[in-house]
């Protein structure tokens, strides 16, 4: 069995949180190359906006100890160049001083997915910036049971009997099974809310192979507020029974709004864009996503193809930017602004403080009439 993981972190923004630098790349690269032989089968490093990659095979298995502390004490070493050039937050996404055992809980986000090779092992790894994991769920959606969007669902024998979404409730941390195209409607009841239930993976019922993996995590609640929605990663095998290349591609030529971009408090539209133009700046953002393709062989990461590198989603990007336009004008006003309890940044708690001794009851707004005594409202005898 092979292992395919992603394993990413924000170290620290180049400039402000728009970009990674490249001697953190370089860094990255060097360490990843060293692996290759021994640790890894073989390794790549990607970036996407300040969001550093490691794209790797190996023969460890799923939250190997071994490849997570790899993983691990390379962030640190990247969080150690961010300090030395003065980036950005620098080690922002690292949760925790120390390591153990996984990176379960401890900021850093892994998509990891265990294959036995197919004689042509055709996979996507998409990397996103400024938004969560739950901005995978439409795109999921479609790829996986919808047939406007994926023909395969209705013409390839393989694929007709639909997938498996696997979905997390992120608050409650509960998972549950269920079934395309069977329960669709009570599947979109709960991904149609992606900031609480994200799918985590998608199974073939024809196959019984996992389709994609998502960088899904539980929540944990540090510090009185909810940590753990970090850009995203995504896995998607394709082809012989899974979802064509252009049908995993095609839910992206829609820019859906997602939750993330600026202070981690705003929707926006997620702008798909090649590998050169992944370095959000307008409002922090629009969000954007790289697609990295590649044909394995071997374990071996024949790639990558810059697969949004392509003036069909030059509609899509242009779209982006009117969305981007209009959400903007809402300013601090919903539905631009996240609801109150879901913004990473809030001045909530200290203006509401402040504020507090100020309101008063609605009732006490009109001057209250003389009462003669002993007239209590049903209310006050409660
Ligand atoms: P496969 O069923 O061989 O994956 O071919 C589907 C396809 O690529 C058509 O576009
Ligand atoms: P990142 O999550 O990409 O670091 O962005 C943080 C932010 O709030 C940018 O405005
Ligand atoms: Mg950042
Ligand atoms: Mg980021």
């Amino acid at each position: 069995m092979l292992t395919l993981s992603i394993i990413k972190a924000d170290t620290g923004g180049y400039v402000g949180h728009s970009a990674v630098h490249p001697e953190m790349v370089d860094e990255a690269r060097r360490a990843v190359n060293g692996a290759k032989g021994e640790l890894l089968v073989d390794g790549q490093v990607a970036w996407c906006g300040d969001d550093l990659s490691l794209i790797m095979t190996h023969d460890r298995g799923l939250e190997s100890e071994p490849i997570h502390r790899f993983a691990w004490d390379l962030f640190m070493t990247t969080t150690g160049i961010a300090k030395r050039l003065g980036l950005y937050g620098a080690g922002q996404d690292l949760l925790s001083d120390a390591f153990a055992g996984n990176l379960r809980g401890l900021g850093p986000g892994y998509a990891e997915v265990e294959i036995e090779e197919r004689p042509s092992e055709t996979i996507l790894c998409f990397l996103a910036d400024k938004t969560e994991p739950g901005a995978w769920n439409l795109p999921l959606y479609r790829m996986f049971a919808d047939a406007f969007n994926t023909a395969g669902l209705v013409i390839d024998p393989k694929m007709h009997d639909g997938f498996r979404f696997e979905v997390h409730d992120l608050r409650e941390d509960k998972r549950i099974m269920i079934d395309c195209p069977a329960e669709l409607y009570d599947l979109l009841l709960f991904i149609g809310s992606p900031s609480r239930y994200v799918v985590k993976r998608t199974i073939s019922k024809t196959l019984g192979e996992v389709a994609a993996v998502t960088s899904t995590q539980r929540l944990s609640l540090m510090a009185g507020r909810y940590v753990g929605k970090d850009d995203p990663v995504m896995i998607v095998r394709c082809q012989s029974g899974l979802p064509a290349v252009g049908e995993a591609l095609e839910p992206f030529a829609f820019p859906h709004t997602v939750a993330g971009c600026m202070r981690g408090s705003h929707h926006a539209p997620l702008m798909p864009v090649s590998i050169s133009m992944a370095h959000p700046a307008r409002f922090d953002g629009p969000p954007r996503v790289v697609c990295l393709g590649y044909q394995l062989k071997d374990g071996r990461l024949n790639g990558p193809r810059d697969m949004f590198d392509d003036h069909s989603f030059d509609e899509a990007r242009r779209q982006c930017n009117q969305v981007m336009d209009y959400l903007r004008r809402h300013g601090p006003f919903e539905p631009h602004r996240l609801p109150l309890d879901e913004m990473e940044y809030t001045t909530m708690p200290s203006v509401g403080e402040r504020l507090a001794g100020r309101w008063e009851a609605t009732q006490a707004t009109v001057p209250a009439e003389p009462q003669p005594v002993g007239a209590g409202t049903a209310r006050d005898t409660e």
